[in-house]
């Protein structure tokens, strides 16, 4: 079967070392690389932690820093959810393997110049380095097959009333991403937010009973920590996976294809995805919108995977 070749961009993170676990098991994703933002936490405590990852599954596939700060704002970090390291609950050693010298840009390139086929980009975090690529390889746009993200939402926010983190965080970013003319799949809130991970299932993965699934199991007890606390909720949404999970299985969701603009500069809405439900801006359709989710398959897809380590 042809494995759909993968570079991921994201900020570890407790949602985002699980789309690596995930991805990093399927049959459907060969990942080529893994690059690092700033984001969740620092571009230092996320590259240490795709590192642990990587260290933990046993994987070797190269690791590249990107961008610490968005491109024009500082940077905002997510310490609430994911604690001080990142990657805060469960026990994961140090790192055995470095980042490369190079930085995540000239990684994605030399992957993309270099591979046959044409590359897909899952950024899981704030899109800065995304942006960055593209506007520092603009001749190398045309091999990127389409890049799958965790970002935004048609409705709503979670780090303010109209903005999700991931785009709030560099608005400018998304801005040049969303204008770049790529295929895109937005993994947003609408969607994320039905891939509900609740203590139940969290029990479930944790008796698949390897160490892959025990670390899984104890990645969702503390994230679930900051939804239960703070948002009075009693399952964690997994966003981050939904990115890979599309690629491995669309059929699982439900999208609608609609235009999707970046809101920059607006006093209640900086970080807002736009989006065009009923056409009335008369602009393209740019962007795949995943609006729900088959969230038993979803949790099945997330058991198959810890299995896969075993
Ligand atoms: O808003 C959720 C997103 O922000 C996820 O990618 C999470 O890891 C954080 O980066
Ligand atoms: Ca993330």
């Amino acid at each position: 079967m042809k494995k759909i070749p993968i570079i991921m961009d994201c900020d570890p993170g407790h949602d985002d070392a699980i789309a690596i676990i995930l991805a990093c098991a399927s049959d459907k994703i060969d990942v080529r690389g893994i690059t690092t933002v700033g984001g969740n936490q620092t571009i230092e405590k996320t590259t240490n932690n795709a590192l642990r990852v990587l260290r933990f599954i046993d994987k070797d596939i190269p690791v590249a820093k990107g961008a610490n700060n968005p491109i024009r704002r500082e940077l905002e970090i997510a310490e609430s959810v994911h604690g001080d390291s990142g990657l805060d609950g469960p026990e994961l050693p140090q790192p055995t393997q470095e980042a490369l010298e190079i930085s995540a840009f000239e990684l994605m390139a030399q992957i993309i110049e270099k591979s046959d086929e044409k590359i897909t980009l899952v950024p899981t975090g704030p899109l800065t380095n995304i942006a960055i690529f593209l506007l520092a390889y603009p001749h190398l746009k045309s091999k990127i097959e389409r890049i799958s993200l965790m970002g935004g939402a048609a409705i709503g926010g979670n780090w303010t009333a109209a903005a999700e983190f991931n785009i709030l965080v560099d608005p400018e970013a998304a801005d040049i991403v969303f204008k770049s003319g790529i295929p895109i799949t937005m993994a947003g809130l609408d969607v994320t937010h039905k891939a509900k991970v609740y203590p139940e299932d969290i029990a479930k993965i944790k008796r698949q009973g390897g160490k892959v699934a025990v670390l899984v199991a104890e990645l969702l007890e503390f994230f679930i920590r900051f939804h239960r606390d703070i948002c009075g909720w009693d399952f964690a949404p997994l966003h981050d996976p939904c990115a890979i999970a599309w690629l491995i299985n669309p059929d699982m969701f439900t999208s609608k294809k609609l235009n999707v603009m970046i809101d920059t500069d607006g006093e209640h809405t900086t970080g807002c995805t736009v989006t065009d439900f009923y056409g009335n801006n008369k602009q393209e359709a740019n962007v795949d919108v995943l609006l729900d989710v088959d969230r038993f398959q979803f949790i099945d897809m997330l058991i198959e995977a810890v299995n896969k380590y075993n």
